[in-house]
Parts: structure tokens; C-alpha cells; sequence
């Protein structure tokens, strides 16, 4: 009989980007065995394939950290494997292997739309698809998206900024339009990511904005020169423009519907003027009814992701549900899965990340998430019994895995795989190479 210090307690991560890689780090410090599932062949998440595709430095630093976690001992990784009502595997069947806590950091898959008319037309996109794209996520690396001439994006926060910085500096497209429901003293985007577009920013369209808009800000108490001189504080940093591309923006201003033409593609877009009003202590948008259409001939939705509904856990909005009354807060915050179906936590299930508060912060936020929710999970565990040191859970994972069909990606493929891009990118002279589709990275590490 294996005595209580001989046993160990097992965890399974569903999601390798930052929550999750720091959450099995914190769990592996503790000497907990942690297997971890991710639908990408590769580690890193929004981190590997958000981020934008130049920030060389905070990418490779990040994977550095990312392998390290990933060599650790105590985890196993199956990459190439998605968990869910329809994945590769499901949660139910996780826990019925044995796993004794299994932490759900998988991001925010969902995407968000606001069910306006003409959403569904060709041109009208989501901000998530094009960043895969153009960071080189299979499937997204190889599908089409048109834009040429005139954009429209919806909303004002980072996103939306590197999705502007990929159509000015490298789609080139003619202009951008940054369609904000709020003013210009509530934009949420940070003056660094302005840095790289502010070069073709139309500067008396600002003007003849800031102008427009000074009443409505005024109104409600905003500081109509804080707002601007916030906005233009990238211009000593400007990057020196190298397209013709016209960046301008349409503040207090909201989409109502889109019209297409005969082929179904995108042509307008309608929208409607806004006013700010102060109502129990918050600044609302309410609209004027007054509308006008702006021709565009594609539009990028960049407000936010919300949480795959489909993965198996109970949602509520946009987000998983979390128990009210969490067995192990930490930091006041809580991390376990709630059903409100039946009123109670669901046993040994938690969140981070993303997929706790969608679309919510950088890396570091992911990051302190993903500790946070190792304590609670450590917590819960040390409520638990041991499984024995020679448990079988792994190799049933393992059989699970090979019975589905999926050619599993473990963490020496990982490094196998690091090893003959950066070999490609020495031969090519360039930064950073990434192969483009599952099958030629799976052909890399010899499957
Ligand atoms: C466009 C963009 C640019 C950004 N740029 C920056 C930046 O410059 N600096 C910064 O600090 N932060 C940046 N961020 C924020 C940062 O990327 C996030 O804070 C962070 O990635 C969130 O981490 P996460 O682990 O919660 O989720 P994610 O990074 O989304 O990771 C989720 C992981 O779960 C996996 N997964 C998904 N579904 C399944 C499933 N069904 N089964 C198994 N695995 C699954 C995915 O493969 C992925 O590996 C950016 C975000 C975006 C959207
Ligand atoms: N370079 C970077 O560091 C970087 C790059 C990308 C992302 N990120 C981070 O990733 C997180 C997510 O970024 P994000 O840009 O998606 O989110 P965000 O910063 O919350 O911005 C979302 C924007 O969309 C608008 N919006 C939301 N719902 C809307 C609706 N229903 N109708 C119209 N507009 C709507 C918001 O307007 P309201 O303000 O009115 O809600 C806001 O302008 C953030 O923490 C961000 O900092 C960082």
C-alpha cells in the first residue's frame, strides 16, 4: 500500500497560452504532476499568435519562458489536441481518467458580433481571425481576407490598433476609419501602439473631430485638451509612414447596419451619431437617431472576444460562469467553475485568463491569473487523497488520445519543430519564420 507522502495529486491545463503555461508552472513547483492540452500544435496562445508580428523581443522572451515551463519534469504536454463538446476529447471524459483538478485556460475562442443587419455579408470581419491570419494560425494563415480600400474598425482599444497598424504598414490600404461609440477621452488604446500608425494620421480630420465632438465632451465633465494631447502624444515617436494609407476617426459614433451589393460583398456601412450623458455616476452613449452611411469595402469588428460556448462548461453573456461564493478565493477573486443550473461549484473545474474575464488585459494580467488560480487549485487538491506514484491516468490520457485519430504533439516535437524554423529563418535571413499549416509542421517533426 502506497502511504499518503509516496502518492501524488494530478492536474490537467486545457490551454497552453499564458494562463495556463504559469498556472502548470506554479502547479509543477509544488511537486503536481500537470498534463497539458492545447489545440495548437504550438505553446504560447494570443501570445504566439496575437501579438503583433514585429515585437520580436517580447515575443522570444516569452517563449523562452514558455519552453522552460514546458521542460519541466513534473508536465507532459499534448499539443494538436482540442478539448470540448466537439473537440478531440471532452471535459467530462478528462475527469473521468482521474484527474483531480482540471483548469479550463483556453482563452476567449467566441467571437463576439453585435447582430446588426448585414453582419453576415463578405467584408464584414472579426478582429480574432484576422490576427491569426496575419500571426500565421492554421486555419486562419491560409484564408482570404479582402481589404484594399477603405476600412472600417469598430472600436477604440489595442486591438484595434494593431489591427490599423497591419492595414497601414502592411496591407497598405487607402484609408483606415476608427469608428469609436465614445468620445476621444475614453479611447483605450496606449500611446505606444499609436506610435507605429500615427504617421498617417489625418490631422485636421482630428481637428474638425475634436471640434465636433468638444460640446458632447464638455457636457459630461470630459477635459476636451487632455483627450487630445493623449491622442497626439505618439507624434515625437511617429514611425516615418511608408504607405499613402489615410487614418482618421469617427468618434461618438455607432454602426446600425451594413449594406452589400449584388454579390453580397460589403459596400456601406450605416451609422449613427452619439451623445455621452452622465447617469449614476458612469458616462453612457446614448444615440441621437440621427444616421448617415460611410462607404467602406470592409469593416473589422475589434471589441472583444467572448468565451467558446460550446467548450462544455455553463456560460452566462459572454463569459464562463463562476461560483459567487468561491471554497478558495485568492485575492478575493474567484477561479471555480459554477453551475447555476443546479446551484453549486463544479467539482474540481476552474478558470483563468481569458477564459475567466474575456479579452482582459496583457500577458502579465494572464500571468498573475494563471498563479492565482494554481493557489486555489493547490487549495482545493490538499482537500483531496493522493492518486499512487505509478497511476495510471497519464497512459489512459495517452490511449484516449491515440484512439481519437489526432497526431499528438508532445514537447520534444515542440522543440524539434523550434529547432527547424529558426533554421529557416537563419537560411531566409529573417526575424522570425512560422510554417503556415499543421501539416507542414507536423512534417517538420516527422509524422
Ligand atoms: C491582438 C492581440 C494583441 C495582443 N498584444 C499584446 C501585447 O503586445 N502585449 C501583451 O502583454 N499582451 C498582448 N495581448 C494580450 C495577451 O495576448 C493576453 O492577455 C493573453 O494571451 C491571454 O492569455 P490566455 O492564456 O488567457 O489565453 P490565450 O492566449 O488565448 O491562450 C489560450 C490557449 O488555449 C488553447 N485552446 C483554445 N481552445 C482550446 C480547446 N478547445 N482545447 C484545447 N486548447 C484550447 C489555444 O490553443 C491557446 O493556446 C494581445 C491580445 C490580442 C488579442
Ligand atoms: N499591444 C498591446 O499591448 C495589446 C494589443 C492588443 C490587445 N491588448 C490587450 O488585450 C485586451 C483586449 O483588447 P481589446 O482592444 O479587444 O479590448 P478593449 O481595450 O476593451 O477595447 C475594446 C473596444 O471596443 C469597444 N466596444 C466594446 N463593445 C462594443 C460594442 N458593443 N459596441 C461598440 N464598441 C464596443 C470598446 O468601447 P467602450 O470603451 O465603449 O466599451 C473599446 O473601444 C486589452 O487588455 C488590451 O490592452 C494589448
Amino acid at each position: 500500500m502506497i502511504s499518503e507522502t509516496q502518492g501524488k495529486y494530478i492536474a490537467a491545463v486545457v490551454g497552453a497560452g499564458p494562463a495556463g503555461l504559469y498556472a502548470a508552472r506554479q502547479l509543477a513547483l509544488a511537486g503536481i504532476q500537470v498534463a497539458i492540452l492545447n489545440r495548437d500544435i504550438k505553446p504560447g496562445g494570443v501570445a504566439e499568435y496575437g501579438i503583433y508580428p514585429n515585437k520580436y523581443k517580447i515575443k522570444e522572451g516569452l517563449r523562452n519562458q514558455f519552453r522552460q515551463i514546458l521542460a519541466m519534469p513534473e508536465i507532459k504536454y499534448y499539443g494538436n489536441v482540442s478539448v470540448g463538446q466537439s473537440g478531440d476529447i471532452t471535459l467530462d471524459e478528462l475527469r473521468a481518467l482521474g484527474f483531480q483538478a482540471i483548469l479550463a485556460s483556453v482563452g476567449a475562442q467566441g467571437t463576439k458580433w453585435l447582430n446588426l443587419p448585414g453582419e453576415e455579408l463578405e467584408g464584414v470581419y472579426h478582429a480574432k481571425d484576422i490576427v491569426y491570419h496575419y500571426n500565421k494560425l492554421p486555419p486562419f494563415s491560409k484564408q482570404e481576407y479582402l481589404v484594399c480600400c477603405r476600412v472600417a474598425l469598430i472600436g477604440a482599444g489595442n486591438v484595434m490598433m494593431d489591427i490599423a497598424h497591419w492595414l497601414i504598414r502592411d496591407m497598405k490600404v487607402n484609408e483606415v476609419i476608427a469608428i469609436a461609440r465614445r468620445g476621444p477621452a475614453e479611447v483605450k488604446f496606449a500611446r505606444k501602439e499609436m506610435e507605429y500608425v500615427i504617421g498617417n494620421f489625418d490631422l485636421e480630420a482630428f481637428d474638425a473631430e475634436m471640434s465636433r465632438c468638444a460640446p458632447v465632451m464638455q457636457g459630461v465633465g470630459q477635459d476636451v485638451q487632455a483627450a487630445k494631447d493623449y491622442i497626439l502624444s505618439a507624434l515625437p515617436r511617429a514611425l516615418e509612414p511608408i504607405s499613402k494609407t489615410r487614418f482618421r476617426f469617427e468618434f461618438l459614433t455607432s454602426p446600425v447596419r451594413f449594406l452589400g451589393d449584388d454579390m453580397g460583398r460589403v459596400i456601406g456601412i450605416e451609422v449613427e451619431n452619439n451623445t455621452l450623458v452622465s447617469e449614476e455616476g458612469e458616462t453612457r452613449v446614448h444615440g441621437l437617431g440621427k444616421k448617415r452611411i460611410l462607404d467602406v469595402d470592409a469593416v473589422i469588428y475589434c471589441i472583444g472576444d467572448k468565451v467558446d460556448m460550446d467548450f462544455g462548461l455553463p456560460v452566462h453573456k459572454n463569459e464562463y460562469v463562476k461560483n459567487p461564493e468561491p471554497r478558495f478565493p485568492v485575492d478575493g477573486l474567484s477561479y471555480e467553475v459554477y453551475d447555476p443550473a443546479v446551484g453549486k461549484a463544479v467539482e474540481g473545474f476552474f478558470l483563468a485568463g481569458w477564459s475567466r474575464k474575456a479579452s482582459s488585459g496583457l500577458v502579465g494580467v494572464a500571468r498573475k491569473d494563471g498563479e492565482n488560480v494554481a493557489d486555489a487549485m493547490l487549495q482545493y487538491l490538499r482537500t483531496l487523497p493522493k492518486v499512487p506514484v505509478e497511476s495510471p491516468i497519464i497512459n489512459r490520457l495517452e490511449d484516449s488520445l491515440k484512439k481519437s485519430g489526432k497526431e499528438i504533439v508532445s514537447k520534444d516535437d515542440v522543440a524539434r519543430l523550434v529547432t527547424v524554423e529558426q533554421a529557416e529563418a537563419d537560411r531566409l535571413g529573417l526575424e522570425d519564420y512560422k510554417m503556415e499549416t499543421n501539416e507542414e509542421m507536423l512534417a517538420a517533426i516527422g509524422r
